[in-house]
């Protein structure tokens, strides 16, 4: 039997899925983390965000509008969740077409049962697109960067399923640039949020959180992996004092080698 297989997953003190981004076992933790996480998500997430998540979601789009140059008629949306960032594209774009994916069958579950605007939901690891090369003007996801095992992997897919002039754009928690702001926000996400998800019977997923702030690489760092998965125009607005980030890239042509 693989080591991976034969090793038991990692659990917080009340039993909840609590995943090690060191071990092999990581990717198939997440899932199993955002599964048992599932019906709760979206109210621990506002509840822990005091509403900002709705309101960082809405204003990404907004620095979308000024950032893309062509117009959005098919739209991916990864790591869907339960749809909330697929249905405002939705909303922004009433006349295209928008795919909502995400690994956790439960969470395209509860998506689909979700009210306003249907985007059409499926299931997708955000690193292997089971999508043709070319097909979207527009890749976005939310708050699902820090989760992955490969960014760079992720990225690459991303730019192989835009077509060349189209965008990626990625939500994240990030670090805020001044002091003051920084040491405000880890006291919060690091010491009260934690404390939210224990009142959510989810200690795991919340002591989860913090950790997978401390694995993601800086902005300067993100928009240089970007750039070498052949995004070839990027931006990195921040919102809130650089407590979450929209990570804005143009696709550019295809490598020659897959043309
Ligand atoms: C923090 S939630 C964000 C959900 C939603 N995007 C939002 O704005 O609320 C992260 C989501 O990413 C999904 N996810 C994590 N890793 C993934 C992967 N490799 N492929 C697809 N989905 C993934 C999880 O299942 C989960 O639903």
């Amino acid at each position: 039997m693989a080591v991976a297989e034969a090793r038991a997953p990692r659990t917080a003190p009340d039993g909840s899925p609590y995943p090690d981004r060191s071990q092999p076992t990581f990717e198939r933790d997440v899932r199993r983390m955002f599964g048992f996480f599932a019906r709760r998500y979206e109210r621990f997430n506002h509840v822990a965000t005091l509403g900002n998540d709705v309101l960082w979601r809405f204003r990404a789009l907004g620095q979308l509008d000024r950032f893309r140059r062509r117009p959005i008629e098919r739209a991916l949306d990864l790591g869907c969740g339960t749809g909330e960032l697929a249905r405002a594209v939705v909303r922004r774009y009433p006349a295209a077409r928008v795919i909502a994916t995400d690994f956790t069958r439960e969470m395209v579950a509860i998506g689909r049962e979700g009210g306003g605007p249907p985007p059409e939901f499926g299931r997708a690891d955000a690193q292997r697109l089971p999508f043709a090369s070319g097909s979207f003007d527009l890749v976005t996801n939310a708050f699902v960067a820090r989760n992955l095992h490969d960014l760079p992997r992720a990225f690459a897919e991303w730019r192989r399923v835009l077509r060349p002039g189209g965008v990626a754009l990625t939500l994240e928690i990030s670090e805020p640039p001044r002091p003051a702001v920084a040491r405000f926000f880890h006291a919060y996400f690091d010491r009260v949020v934690p404390l939210v998800g224990r009142s959510f019977g989810s200690e795991g997923p919340s002591r989860y959180l913090p950790e997978s702030l401390r694995g993601f690489p800086g902005r300067g760092r993100v928009l240089a992996l970007l750039a070498e998965a052949g995004f070839t125009r990027a931006e990195a607005p921040i919102q809130s004092g650089g407590v979450v980030t929209t990570f804005l890239a143009e696709a550019g042509p295809p490598p020659a080698r897959s043309r």
